[in-house]
Order: structure tokens, then C-alpha cells, then sequence
């Protein structure tokens, strides 16, 4: 699987002839798997037409900061915490000073103030404004913040000179972006997901609504972080997420079992499964038969995965989830500290979310603080979680 594959990648094009080769930049971007949102700046759509990277990259360009319709759509922060990385090609000597100084008096300069993502620039001007004292100093000023110069290559320009200012090709930027160490990079992630079946007989069990969609969302999210993913499921309707070793069990003891063989040497456990609390004490070994008015079962406690996960010695850093339908924050707190797990992310039952749903809304918490995610899609949703997860995870 291709590092870029599931990247979300914000393409930053400033004006200068360059930016037809951008467009190829786009194409080879997608075709490793990413997904590509391109913001122009006005000079850059003297060159090429907005028109043509929205064909090529599949999604609206933006190219204005005060843009009411593109703003409702997905307005200029959200962009900023959508992208994974920003690379801005081919970035004009205007663009680097400006990005130097902090301007935020365009969308794509705005952009780059508002996200936290890594940034790449491959500067493309005339040899002269390249060497221009100005230029070498804001591009100095960039890379002493962490910003990635590629380039610019020597050879032939547009203007007829010969020297440095040429736009690295595509590929090469490709390269450098694959490169880029995503937030789990090397991490060893366990995730459960999905409901349990608890036998009462050969063929009936006790279950829950648990479609599984936000374990898998998350394992695919933690990959595409850079983790090295093993996924524990229970019986789900959904296909085993590419490049994630998946586990599917039945019952809570399977999963318990199936957690704790492989829990030696995993980093960061999430606890995303529906786990039946009870299950029956003596499944019948034949099928129940109606002959009485009523039946009672006893029923047994399983195994807490979670709590057993928590509290071992060196074990990983632990995501729990609680799905409440009353004083949410409270009982999610509660159960961070009965459970002794690390961050509980919350979500409430009901109202067209969480359980069996294509969206959710959660509430992060830990010791000391909380976040409140809004209500998305849970692919969307799984994204951000992974990102706080790995930056907690870093800070433990
Ligand atoms: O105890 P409760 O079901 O409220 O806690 C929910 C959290 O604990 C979830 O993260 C769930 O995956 C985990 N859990 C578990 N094993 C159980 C019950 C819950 O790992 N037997």
C-alpha cells in the first residue's frame, strides 16, 4: 500500500508558468491514492483554470478567502485541519515572502497559518529573484520553522536564463511527500470492533446494534497515520480493511482471547468493540424449544478486555469508548478512571447517532481536559481521533 494512500493532501498553486506542471502533480497524487484539494492564488489562474484542477483532483477549487458559498461548503479552518500535508508548487517568490512574514491576506497564505499539517514548498522563478538577498532570507526564515524547500533545480528558463529557479518535477515532490512520517509512523495499534454473539443456543445469541463501521474507520484511519494495525472484529457485514491484519471472532471470550495473544509489544490499544457484558451460562446444545410460557436465562459476567488491557504492567496506551444515553461527560469520566484507561471517547446513543449509524459526535476526554468532535461522517470522524489519539500518544 502506498504511503500516500487515504492522504489527504491541500495543493497550494501561486503564479508562475510551472503551474501546468501542477496539474500532472495532481494527477500522479491520486493515482498513489490521495486525496487532493487544490487552492489557487489569483495569479497562479492567469496560468492554468480552476476548472481544470477540479477535473483532475475530483473536488472544488478555492481560490478566494471571503468566499460565502465555498465557506459553507467547507470553510477556510476546516480546510486547514482537513489536510494531512500542504504542499504549495510551484511557490513564487510573492508566496515565500509572504508565507515568511505570517501574511494572512489570501486564502492559500491563510491556510498555511491556520494548519498544523507539515508544509512543503517547490519554489519557481526567474534565477535572479531566486538569488535575490529578499528571497534567500524569507526562504531561511521558512526552513528555520520547519518548512520543506524542494528545490528549485537548476537548468533552462521559461525566461530564456539558464540557473536555479526551475520547479522540481512532479515526481520528485511525490517522492518527498511519501516520505513524510505520518502521526503513528512504526506504531503497533490494536483496535476491536464490531458486536459480540452470545450463544443461548446453536442458533440464537444475545447481540447488540454494533455495525462495526467506526472500529474499521478507525484501524483504516490509524494506517493511513503509519501504524502497523491488527484489528480484532466481531461478526460485521464489512470486508476486512486492506493492508490490516484482521481477526474475526464471535463471542467476548474469543475476543479477550484473541486481544491478549497478541497484546505483547502493541503501543496504542482502542477499545472500539460493542463487548457483551454477560453472556448466557450454560448455552443450551440444542435448539430451545417453546414448550414453556416463559423462560429465564442466566446470565454471567465476561471478561473486561479493556480494563484487563489497562491494567497491565507496561502495557499500551489504552482508548476506551462509552456510549451513553444520560449525563454523558459524567459516566464517561467515570468510566476513565474504573477503567484506567488513557482517553475515553464518548458518544451518546440515539438520535440518528453512534450505534448502527453512518454519522457520529463525540466528546474526547482525559485527565485534565476534553474536546468536543461535531457531528460527521465517521470516516471523517475517525481521522481526527486518530490525530489527537497519536498527538496524546506522543505526549504520554
Ligand atoms: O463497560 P462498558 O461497556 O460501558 O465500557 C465500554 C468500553 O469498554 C468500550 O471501549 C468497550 O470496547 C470496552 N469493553 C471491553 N470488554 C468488555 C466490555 C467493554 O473491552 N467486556
Amino acid at each position: 500500500m502506498s504511503s500516500l494512500s487515504g492522504q489527504h493532501i491541500l495543493l497550494g498553486v501561486s503564479g508562475g508558468i510551472a503551474a501546468y506542471k501542477s496539474c500532472e502533480l495532481v494527477r500522479l497524487l491520486r493515482r498513489a491514492g490521495a486525496e487532493v484539494r487544490v487552492v489557487m492564488t489569483r495569479g497562479a489562474t492567469g496560468f492554468v483554470t480552476p476548472l481544470s484542477f477540479q477535473a483532475l483532483s475530483g473536488n472544488p477549487v478555492r481560490c478566494e478567502l471571503f468566499d460565502p458559498e465555498a465557506e459553507a461548503g467547507m470553510g477556510h479552518i476546516e480546510l486547514a485541519r482537513w489536510a494531512d500535508k500542504v504542499v504549495i508548487a510551484p511557490a513564487s517568490a510573492d508566496l515565500l515572502a509572504r508565507l515568511a512574514l505570517g501574511l494572512a491576506d489570501d486564502l492559500l497564505a491563510t491556510l498555511c497559518l491556520a494548519t498544523t499539517a507539515p508544509i512543503a514548498v517547490a519554489p519557481a522563478m526567474n534565477r535572479v529573484m531566486w538569488e535575490h538577498p529578499a528571497t534567500a532570507a524569507h526562504v531561511e526564515s521558512l526552513r528555520g520553522r520547519g518548512v520543506t524547500i524542494l528545490g528549485p533545480a537548476e537548468g533552462e528558463q521559461a525566461c530564456g536564463e539558464e540557473g536555479p529557479g526551475r520547479m522540481v518535477e512532479p515526481q520528485a515532490i511525490i517522492d518527498h511527500l511519501a516520505a513524510i512520517p505520518g502521526p503513528l509512523e512504526g506504531v503497533r495499534v490494536l483496535v476491536t470492533a464490531g458486536p459480540t454473539r452470545e450463544a443461548l443456543d446453536p442458533v440464537r445469541f444475545l447481540g447488540n446494534r454494533s455495525s462495526g463501521r467506526m472500529g474499521y474507520a478507525l484501524a483504516e484511519a490509524a494506517r493511513d497515520a503509519g501504524a502497523v494495525v491488527t484489528l480484532v472484529s466481531g461478526p460485521v457485514a464489512l470486508p476486512a480493511p486492506q493492508g490490516v491484519e484482521t481477526v474475526r471472532v464471535e463471542d467476548a471470550r474469543q475476543m479477550h482471547e484473541a486481544v491478549m495473544a497478541r497484546i505483547g509489544g502493541v503501543d496504542l490499544f482502542i477499545a472500539a468493540a460493542a463487548v457483551a457484558d454477560y453472556r448466557p451460562k450454560a448455552p443450551a446444545a440444542d435448539k430451545i424449544k417453546k414448550t414453556h410460557e416463559g423462560l429465564t436465562v442466566e446470565l454471567v459476567r465476561n471478561p473486561d478486555i479493556l480494563a484487563e488491557v489497562a491494567a497491565l504492567q507496561e502495557g499500551p496506551f489504552t482508548v476506551g469508548f462509552a456510549a451513553e444515553t444520560s449525563d454523558l461527560e459524567a459516566h464517561a469520566r467515570e468510566k476513565l478512571e474504573r477503567k484506567g484507561c488513557d482517553l475515553v471517547v464518548a458518544n451518546r446513543v440515539g438520535e440518528g447517532l453512534a450505534f448502527d449509524q453512518e454519522e457520529n459526535e463525540v466528546l474526547l476526554l482525559w485527565r485534565g481536559g476534553s474536546e468536543h468532535l461535531p457531528r460527521q461522517p465517521k470516516r471523517a470522524l475517525a481521522r481526527q481521533l486518530i490525530e489527537r489519539i497519536a498527538r496524546r500518544y506522543a505526549q504520554d
